[in-house]
């Protein structure tokens, strides 16, 4: 008898069950349910900020509630092309182009840019989007260890055509840092194009939160892509791709999600663009969420925790098992606390761990309260 449709959908939950692996949605209030906040990404704190949400508001008004088709279909606006002029500018890169999302950024820039015949060389951390835009193009894919610019390096020497380097600048799990000045200098070397991935150092990273690309001296070189997302710092929504002008022109040529999907909502644009022109205004913000991240790195280490030290402004902390993690995150949040919590898939290496994100709202109070009850609730 035939089986029915699905049926190896029990089987693979019930595997992911007994692996303490089943992942479920939890109801959020709109206001923060008297929760202190360190698991979203909101790491300059202005995901609620009125000059954002007004933004938002003001965007939406003029322009409609979606972008009703593609830029290329339905035309591009004046709030897209305002966005894409400042964020090229702030960040030090010739050109930018704004869709709706980072992980359809980075899905543009990997398979626009690795056509047939080019190698691609991708770090073992890199974060699921770019995975898939690896899987997507037309080259192939070489993975290296994880901050390994020697294995980069002498990968790029065993190809003969185009080739482009993939990585992220911060590392989403451990918030580690890509080396970018040898990755640089390996690509410099063998003619290949960098492509960085800087959603969690653009708003952290650089003068004034400009970014990693920027802080490495390498924003507006001929070889350097970036690709941001605005879900972040910015606390809108979509993503980004930066680079030299011929690049830009090229992925709007030739980058399926940017061509075959409907433009960036005007209101996330708008929400983007209050962000980034508050973030000129105020650019202590970047340094705030800097300083946030080593303070928690340092207390908790303090109370015997294995923290990672902090590049930006991502903090993790090992668990020693998925169960455990799991249990210490939910015992966190009961004691008034969001923390978020990676586990395989998630993590490449197979440990698990809490992730803190330092927010640069965060008073030295709640630094300190968020340590204690990590600290409290920690498995022993
Ligand atoms: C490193 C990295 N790149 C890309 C993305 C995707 O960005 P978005 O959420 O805007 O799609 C994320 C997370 O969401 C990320 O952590």
């Amino acid at each position: 008898m035939a089986s029915a449709p699905f049926d190896w959908i029990d089987e693979q939950a019930s595997l992911r069950a007994q692996a303490g692996l089943v992942r479920t949605l939890r109801p959020r209030p709109a206001d923060s349910g008297g929760l202190l906040d360190l698991a979203s990404n909101d790491y300059l704190g202005l995901a609620r900020h009125p000059e954002i949400t007004g933004g938002a508001a003001a965007a939406a008004r003029r322009w409609g509630g979606g972008a009703t088709g593609s830029r290329l279909v339905t035309g591009s606006t004046e709030l897209h092309a305002e966005l894409e002029r400042e964020l090229a500018e702030f960040c030090g890169f010739e050109a930018a182009l704004v869709l709706s999302s980072g992980y359809a950024a980075n899905l543009a820039a990997v398979t626009a840019l690795a056509p047939h015949g080019s190698l691609i060389v991708s770090d073992a951390g890199n974060h699921a989007s770019l995975i898939d835009g690896c899987r997507l193009a037309r080259g192939t894919t070489q993975v290296v260890p994880h901050a390994d610019p020697e294995a980069v390096r002498k990968t790029l020497d065993s190809h003969a055509g185009p080739a482009v380097v993939v990585s992220d600048t911060v590392f989403s799990v451990d918030g580690d840092a890509a080396s970018l000045i040898e990755l640089s200098s390996a690509c410099g070397e063998f003619g290949a194009g960098l492509i960085v991935d800087d959603a969690h150092g653009l708003g952290v990273l650089g003068d004034g939160g400009r970014g990693a690309p920027q802080a490495a001296g390498l924003a507006g070189t001929a070889h350097t892509v970036a690709t941001v997302t605005l879900s972040k710092s910015f606390g809108s929504q979509g993503g980004a791709v930066l680079g030299p002008a011929k690049v830009i022109d090229h992925l709007i040529n030739a980058a399926r999600t940017f061509i075959f999907d409907t433009g960036l909502a005007p209101a996330a644009a708008g929400a983007a663009l209050a962000a980034l022109r508050l973030l000129v205004r105020e650019p202590e913000r970047a340094a705030r969420a800097r300083a946030v991240a080593a303070e928690l790195h340092e207390r908790l280490t303090a109370e015997g925790l294995s923290a990672v030290r902090p590049d930006a402004a991502v903090v993790s902390v090992r668990a020693p098992s998925p169960e455990a993690a799991v249990r210490w995150a939910a015992d966190c949040r009961g004691a008034g606390l969001a923390v978020g919590c990676f586990r395989p898939p998630s993590v490449p290496d197979g440990i698990s761990r809490l992730r803190l994100t330092a927010r640069a709202d965060l008073t030295g109070a709640q630094i300190a309260d968020a340590v204690r009850v990590i600290s409290r609730t920690a498995p022993r």
